[in-house]
């Protein structure tokens, strides 16, 4: 299914300060996730959602060396364009800063630090959703370090909190958000938050207020893994390192994603190969290119 009507932004930004000296040189959403650059896995998931025109917004530093690096997309049979973000003003204010690219489309927002793996149903059918925004709900230990979103009796979504010291519930949102065409201009009523950010969690409490927000659980059988610690960012390797040596499958592999989603051809993909150092990686994707587009049936990410 594809999303004609909502384009894609990808926040990569951010000062980089907890992962450092790590951050040092190369900016969080480049240091590598077991065998590929973070990135990787939040673009895989936009494009496994069907979206095809991707916004990338990240500092003026580190904007150069992510274009470097994905270039305009054509390789992958989308389209990437890029944008800066000069100061960590805020998630929602990435939907000012993409405000010409979306027009009169709705978006949906992805945190280049935010890795999903499993069936992705789940985001699939918010990006269907033609009214108001959506955003998810999952179970976390911790909770206090993320927005955190209440339920009443009958599951209905009652309040959502930034950092909470005392949650509510065991409920974070994690940094994927799907918004209709209001979205430019009810970011354009935000004020700064105390730490002076445009929040995603004000954004979201407006389509509250307006009894348009959708908030969906995620089944655990999904996984929702966090990269903003150095422990965090080993356990995420550790984490796609496991699923991909018993499957012998790779997770965000966005070449293979691209052919399984039919945005490129089988011949493409050899085309690409041919160019790719004779590694383990070319290999894989010389497997994929031989089984051909319908090998799996749900593409995998
Ligand atoms: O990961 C999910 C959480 O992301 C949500 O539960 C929270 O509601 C949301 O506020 C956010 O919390 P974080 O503490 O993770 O936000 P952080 O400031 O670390 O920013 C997340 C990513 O977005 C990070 O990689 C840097 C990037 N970013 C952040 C800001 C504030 C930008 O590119 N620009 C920004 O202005």
């Amino acid at each position: 299914m594809e999303q004609m009507n909502k384009k894609a932004i990808l926040l990569a930004g951010g000062a980089g300060t907890r992962l450092f000296p790590l951050t040092k040189i190369v900016c969080k959403q480049l240091l590598p996730i077991y065998d590929k650059p973070m990135i990787c896995y939040p673009l895989a998931t936009l494009m496994l959602g069907g979206l095809r025109e991707v916004l990338i917004i990240s500092t003026p530093k580190d904007l150069p060396m992510l274009e470097d690096y994905l270039g305009d997309g054509a390789q992958l049979g989308i389209r990437i364009e890029y944008a800066h973000q000069p100061k960590p003003e805020g998630i929602a204010q990435a939907f000012l800063i993409a405000a010409k690219f979306i027009r009169n489309c709705g978006a949906s927002l992805i945190l280049g630090d935010n890795i999903f793996y499993g069936k992705l149903d789940f985001y699939r059918d918010a990006l269907a959703i033609e009214r108001g925004a959506c955003i998810f709900g999952y179970q976390v230990r911790d909770p206090e370090r993320y927005g955190v979103v209440e339920f009443d009796a009958d599951g209905k979504a009652i309040s959502l909190e930034e950092k909470p010291k005392q949650p509510k519930s065991h409920f974070a949102v994690p940094g994927l958000y799907v918004y209709d065409d209001q979205v430019v201009d009810l970011c354009r009523t935000l004020r700064p938050s105390a730490r002076g950010e445009l929040e995603i969690t004000d954004l979201n409490l407006l389509y509250l207020q307006r009894n348009e927000l959708h908030v969906k659980l995620l089944s655990r059988g999904v996984a929702w893994l966090d990269t903003g610690t150095t422990t965090a960012l080993l356990e995420a390797s550790n984490y796609i390192a496991t699923i991909e040596h018993r499957q012998g499958l790779k997770i965000a592999c966005l070449e293979e994603v691209a052919l399984r989603m039919g945005f490129i051809a089988q011949s493409d993909l050899a085309k690409i190969i041919d160019r790719l150092p004779k590694n383990e990686y070319r290999q894989y994707l010389r497997m994929v290119c031989d089984e051909g587009p319908s090998a799996s049936p749900e593409p995998v990410g």
